[in-house]
C-alpha cells in the first residue's frame, strides 16, 4: 500500500524515480508524487492526484534535473485523494522532504502539540507531521537530521517505510522501516530504495532488506545502517530471483490476463523439485525440521486475507482430507482481534502474497506471543512475513501485478496441496498407492490448466452476454465453495459487477430470494462427490428462472443438457478441482470487466498489497 522509490548515484535521478513507479504502482494508484535536488541544492516538488502518468505529464518540460531523487505513489489513508496530500511532504521550512508508506497511528496528539509550537499544516496527512515532528526536534535540540531523524521515530506509534532528503544534507538520503517494506538495491556508486525489489531489478541484482527499527543513510558511495538506538548494523547483501522480463506485460493486453496464462508455469515451479511420484514422496524442505510438530498438531490455524484467505479454505479441505489435522481459517483482522485459545501444540499457517499484509502479520505475531509454530506461505521473497515465520515455503509464481490476484491463487493451492500430501505421507494417513496416484495427476495439473486455459474464446462470447449485469451468484460444494467466492471476488474487484460466493447447498436459505431472469449463477459443477447433489442445487435455480453458467467436466452431457453455458474443465481427481475450476472464473472476470472498460489491472479503490490494517 503506497510505493516508495529513491535513487542517489552518478545518474539522472527522475527517470529512474518514473519509471519505478510505474512499476510499483500496483501498490496504490489514487496520486503520486517526486522530490528531486538539483546540482545547486535546490528541492524541486511535484505532485498531483491521478495515475502516475498524469504526473509524468504535468512534469514534462519542468527541471526535473539532479542526481538524487525520491518519488511515492499513494493509496489514501488519512486525507483524500488531491494534490494537497499528495506526497513528498515538507517540513516548514520546506528544507525537508519526505515519503512515506504506512500510518502514524499517534499523529493526532503529535499534531496539536506540533501546532501549538506554532507549525502550520498545508495538508491531512500523517506523513507531514512526521516531517514537522523532524524538523521541530532538529531546531529545538540544534542536533543534526540524522540524531531528529532517531528522535522523531521514537516517539512514533504505527508503521512506516519512509525516505527523507534534505536540502541542507544535500549528499544524503535517510531511508527508516517499521513494518512496512523496504528494499536497498546496492549499485556502483549509486543506491537504489523502494517498498519491493520491483524498480531495482533492471540496475542491480544485490539487494539489502531493510529490518524493523532500522534506519539507511545513504550517500551515493557509502551506507551505513544503524538501529534506531543507533547501533551499527552489518548489512546482508543477497541476489534477486526475478528477472525483467517478469515485470512487463510481455505482449498481453493485461498483466492479468499475462498472469492467467502464466499458470501453467506458475503451478509448475511451485511443485518443480518438490515432487517424486515414483516414490510417492513430497520434499518440503522448509517443512522437513518441523515433521514432528506438524505431526503432533493439534491444530492448524490457517490466517489470511482476500484471495489468500480463499486459499486457505482449499488448504482446509485438503489437509483434513489427506492428514486428518483438524483446521480453522481465520480472517487474520479478526484473528487478532478476538482473544483466541492457541496453544504450544498448534500451527498457524500464514498465506500472503505480498507476505506484507498488516493484518496477518499481526495475527502471526499474537499466535507467536502465545506460543504457536509461525508457517508463512507467500511469494514475495524476503518479505516480512517470511521473515516473521519459524518456516514456510515459497510458492515461486513469480511477480504478480496486477491487483487481482490469479496465478498467485493457484500457486498458493498447489502449495497447500504439497503440504497436505507431506503431512498425510509423514502420518501414514494415506496409502501409498493413493499417494503416487495423486502424485502422478499433480505433475500433470499444468498441463491440464494449459487446456482449461483453451475455453478462453467461449468465455469471451459468454461474456459478452453478462456485460451488463448488475449481481451474479456463484455456487459451488466442497472445495469447489472457495472456488466459487473466489470467483465473485474476482469478479467484483475488476469489474463492479456485485457478486456473491455461495456453498449450492445454502442457496435454498437466502440467495435462492435474488435469483430470476436478471440474474446469472455460475455453477461448479463438475463430476466429483457432489456432482448428483449439485445437479439439484441447478435445477433449484432453473427452476426459477436463473440462468446458469456450468463448469463441467469434459464430456459432461447431463449438466450440459441443463445448462445455459458450459465451460469445460479436464477430468481430474477431486483434490485438483480448485487448481482448473479457478481458471475459467478468472477468464469470465476478466473479459467482462475489459467488455465494461474497467481498468483490469488497477481496480478503483484496491490496492495490491495492504499494508495498512
Ligand atoms: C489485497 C489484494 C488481494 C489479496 C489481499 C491479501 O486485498 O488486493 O488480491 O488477496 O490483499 O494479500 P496477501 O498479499 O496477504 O495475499
Amino acid at each position: 500500500m503506497c510505493g516508495i522509490v529513491g535513487y542517489i548515484g552518478f545518474r539522472d535521478a527522475y527517470p529512474i524515480v518514473i519509471k519505478g513507479l510505474h512499476r510499483l504502482e500496483y501498490r496504490g494508484y489514487d496520486s503520486a508524487g517526486v522530490a528531486l535536488l538539483d546540482e545547486t541544492s535546490n528541492l524541486n516538488i511535484y505532485k498531483k492526484a491521478g495515475k502516475v502518468a498524469d504526473l509524468e505529464g504535468f512534469i514534462e518540460g519542468r527541471d526535473h534535473s539532479g542526481t538524487i531523487g525520491m518519488g511515492h505513489t499513494r493509496w489514501a489513508t488519512h486525507g483524500a485523494p488531491n494534490d494537497r496530500n499528495s506526497h513528498p511532504h515538507q517540513s516548514g521550512d520546506e528544507k525537508l522532504a519526505i515519503i512515506h508508506n504506512g500510518i502514524i497511528e499517534n499523529y493526532g496528539p503529535l499534531k496539536e502539540e506540533l501546532i501549538s509550537r506554532g507549525h502550520v499544516f498545508k495538508s491531512d496527512t500523517d506523513t507531514e507531521v512526521l516531517i514537522h515532528l523532524i524538523e521541530d526536534i532538529r531546531q529545538e535540540a540544534e542536533i543534526d537530521l540524522q540524531k531528529a531523524v532517531r528522535e522523531a521515530l521514537k516517539q512514533v506509534i504505527g508503521a512506516y517505510a519512509i525516505v527523507i532528503m534534505s536540502k541542507e544534507d544535500p549528499e544524503m538520503l535517510i531511508a527508516a522501516r517499521k513494518g512496512s517494506p523496504m528494499v536497498i538495491g546496492v549499485g556502483k556508486n549509486e543506491y537504489f530504495i523502494a517498498s519491493d525489489a520491483t524498480p531495482i531489478v533492471e540496475y542491480t541484482k544485490n539487494v539489502i532488506y531493510l529490518d524493523d527499527n532500522e534506519i539507511a543513510y545513504l550517500k551515493a558511495d557509502e551506507l551505513v545502517i544503524r538501529s534506531i538506538d543507533n547501533e551499527v548494523k552489518t548489512p546482508y547483501v543477497q541476489q534477486l530471483e526475478i528477472k525483467l522480463e517478469m515485470l512487463e506485460k510481455g505482449g498481453y493486453d493485461h498483466f492479468m490476463l499475462k498472469e492467467i496464462y502464466e499458470q501453467p508455469r506458475s503451478i509448475g515451479d511451485c511443485m518443480r523439485g518438490r515432487i517424486y511420484p515414483l516414490e510417492g514422496k513430497v520434499k518440503l524442505g522448509g517443512i522437513k525440521e518441523y515433521t514432528e510438530k506438524f505431526k503432533n498438531a493439534h491444530r492448524i490455524i490457517i490466517v489470511a486475507c482476500g484471495t489468500s484467505w480463499h486459499a486457505g479454505l482449499v488448504g482446509e479441505y485438503l489437509i483434513e482430507e489427506y492428514a486428518r489435522i483438524p483446521v480453522e481459517v481465520e480472517y487474520a483482522s479478526e484473528f487478532r482481534y478476538r482473544n483466541p485459545i492457541i496453544t504450544e501444540n498448534d500451527i498457524v499457517i500464514a498465506i500472503s502474497q505480498s507476505g506484507e499484509t498488516a493484518d496477518t502479520m499481526a495475527a502471526i505475531e499474537m499466535a507467536k506471543a502465545k506460543g504457536a509454530t509461525i508457517f508463512g506461505i507467500c511469494n514475495v521473497v524476503g518479505s516480512s512475513i517470511p521473515r516473521l515465520s519459524d518456516a514456510g515455503i515459497y510458492t515461486h509464481a513469480g511477480p504478480e501485478i496486477g491487483v487481482a490476484s490469479t496465478k498467485a491463487f493457484t500457486a498458493q493451492v498447489t502449495a497447500l496441496t504439497l503440504m497436505a500430501f507431506y503431512m498425510a505421507e509423514k502420518k501414514g494417513t494415506i496409502a501409498q498407492t493413493k499417494l503416487i496416484a495423486l502424485l502422478s495427476e499433480l505433475e500433470r495439473i499444468p498441463s491440464l490448466v494449459e487446456r482449461a486455459l483453451q475455453s478462453d474464446g467461449l468465455i469471451r462470447e459468454i461474456s459478452e452476454k453478462f456485460k451488463d449485469s448488475r449481481n451474479a451468484l456463484f455456487l459451488g460444494r466442497g472445495s469447489g465453495f472457495p472456488v466459487a467466492l473466489e470467483g465473485a471476488l474476482k469478479l467484483k474487484e475488476i469489474s463492479y459487477i456485485h457478486a456473491e460466493g455461495y456453498p449450492a447447498a445454502e442457496m435454498k436459505h437466502g440467495p435462492i430470494a435474488l435469483i430470476d431472469e436478471q440474474m446469472p449463477v455460475i455453477v461448479i459443477a463438475t463430476k466429483n462427490s457432489s456432482y448428483e447433489k449439485v445437479i439439484s442445487n441447478i435445477q433449484e435455480v432453473k427452476a426459477r428462472k436463473g440462468v446458469v453458467i456450468a463448469i463441467v467436466t469434459e464430456g459432461d452431457t447431463e449438466v450440459v443438457r441443463m445448462a445455459d453455458y458450459s465451460i469445460e474443465i479436464p477430468s481430474a481427481d477431486e483434490a485438483f478441482l480448485p487448481l482448473l475450476a479457478t481458471i475459467p472464473l478468472q477468464l469470465l472476470s476478466y473479459h467482462i470487466a475489459v467488455l465494461r472498460g474497467c481498468n483490469v489491472d488497477q481496480p478503483r479503490n484496491l490496492a495490491k498489497s495492504v499494508t495498512v490494517e
